[in-house]
């Protein structure tokens, strides 16, 4: 029976989490896992200067060398089907992953008919439990061919990215309603090619100036792709969009470097694929106080294990703002690296008190998906941030829900928040 709830989302409202192939699954052999071999070391060094002190004492596996190399991840390629059920348990009713080009396309021009085929049970084993599979095809990995040809940067990517989108989507496009071209591709300008710490660890403002249009155009290029071989296909991409603030409200200066930080955080991509989305998406983490020139971090302000600080309302004012674009948007990632689970149910209620919010207020919102279903590789980080409503003991590699599980659970059984 249905408890009474303060607020009630829109009926059919998709409820689940996300994960992406190279975090979770395991066995990958990509730019990214090749890059960890070569970095591990390092990475584990500069964990001491890049931490503070209570991370470096409550997550020492950051010293670890190993806590940088993905490995076997989760092993959700195998254990898909009971982490399924797990969701399934926690009343979800759609989920997002990722396709991992690597393995669909391990030689340039070469598919693997066997890995589609796998892709297909995940499909399935979702649609069997009353899933709606929303499936991203850019993870921020590149086939090692690839990379060798320049990755991202090649002049023939959006060539690359939308065959392999093509050939996807005709062998999996009659089990999948939605597609995911690119996830978050300011994120990888951002942190690949212009602070220069993802890789392939450039530092090159034109290059990442160059890359916008870049990723508009494979975005472009693969929904039309989509589009052609799947007719009820509705295609979108991952996009993280920030909170910005002024931090001195007069200072026209703090003001100058919002302005800057939405245009090309939260503006440009969303201009630049403008007519090729059906749908728009909200990846909702990171509240910025600018004070010019850099960002300012208060001390008194709730913060995540990664020390990034919980701002629920940021994500009303994002939703606010989509609204001039008419178009159905669906959170496809907010979540917090919480490793004793203190803070996670809090966070997950709070975020969705604003969604509500704008929903009311007439902001087209039709799905919402914690970032993890499990806890999972966080990239350069490693192991060490949880982010899962499911825990994992690497070690054993056994799956523990949370109390936050459950308490998604019951926001989910009653579409909304209990009172
Ligand atoms: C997103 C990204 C995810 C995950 C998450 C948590 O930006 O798409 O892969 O890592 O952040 O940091």
């Amino acid at each position: 029976m249905e408890t009474e709830t303060k607020s009630q989302f829109p009926k059919d409202f998709l409820w689940g989490t996300a994960t992406s192939a190279h975090q979770a699954e395991g066995g990958n052999f990509n730019n990214w896992s090749e890059w960890e071999k070569k970095n591990t070391e390092r990475l584990a060094k500069e964990a001491g200067k890049k931490w503070q002190d209570w991370q470096q004492k409550r997550f020492p596996e950051m010293f670890e060398a190993d806590n940088y190399i993905s490995g076997k991840a989760c092993d959700h390629y195998s254990r898909f089907e009971e982490d399924f059920n797990l969701a399934k348990e926690g009343g979800h009713n759609a989920h997002r992953f990722s396709i991992e080009w690597s393995r669909i396309e391990p030689e340039e021009g070469k598919f693997d008919e066997k890995e589609i085929e796998h892709y297909r049970q995940v499909i399935l084993a979702l649609r069997r439990r009353k899933m709606e599979p929303f499936v991203t095809l850019w993870h921020w990995t590149n086939p090692v061919w690839l990379e060798e040809k320049g990755g991202c940067e090649n002049k023939e990517f959006s060539f690359y990215f939308s065959r392999f989108a093509k050939y996807t989507a005709e062998k999996l496009g009659n089990e999948v309603k939605f597609w995911i071209t690119i996830n978050e591709p300011t994120s990888i300008i951002a942190a690949a090619y212009i602070i220069g710490i993802w890789p392939p660890q450039k530092k090159n403002l034109l290059i990442g100036w160059r890359l916008f249009k870049k990723f508009a155009k494979a975005h472009a290029e693969a929904y039309k792709a989509i589009h052609s071989v799947s007719k009820d296909a509705q295609v979108g991409f991952a996009n993280v969009l920030h909170s910005f603030v002024p931090y001195r409200k007069n200072s026209w200066l703090d003001k100058f470097s919002v302005f800057i930080g939405e245009y090309f955080a939260n503006k440009k991509m969303l201009n630049l694929t403008e007519g090729y989305n059906d749908f728009l998406t909200v990846q909702y983490y990171f509240h910025n106080r600018f004070k010019f020139p850099g960002k300012v971090h208060l001390g008194d302000k709730p913060v995540s294990d990664l020390n990034w600080e919980i701002y629920p309302e940021g994500i009303y004012h994002i939703l606010k703002r989509l609204k001039k674009y008419n178009l159905p948007v669906y959170i496809t990632e907010n979540g917090l690296a919480d490793s004793d689970d203190s803070k996670r149910e809090k966070f997950i209620k709070e975020h969705l008190f604003w969604v509500h919010k704008a929903i009311q207020e007439g902001a087209d919102v039709r799905g919402y998906f914690y970032w993890s279903l499990l806890d999972n590789f966080e990239w350069d980080k490693g192991f060490w941030p949880r982010f899962g409503l499911v825990e994992i003991d690497y070690k054993t590699l056994e799956r523990k829900p949370r109390k936050s599980f459950y308490a998604y659970k019951e926001i989910i059984e009653n579409n909304g928040l209990p009172r």
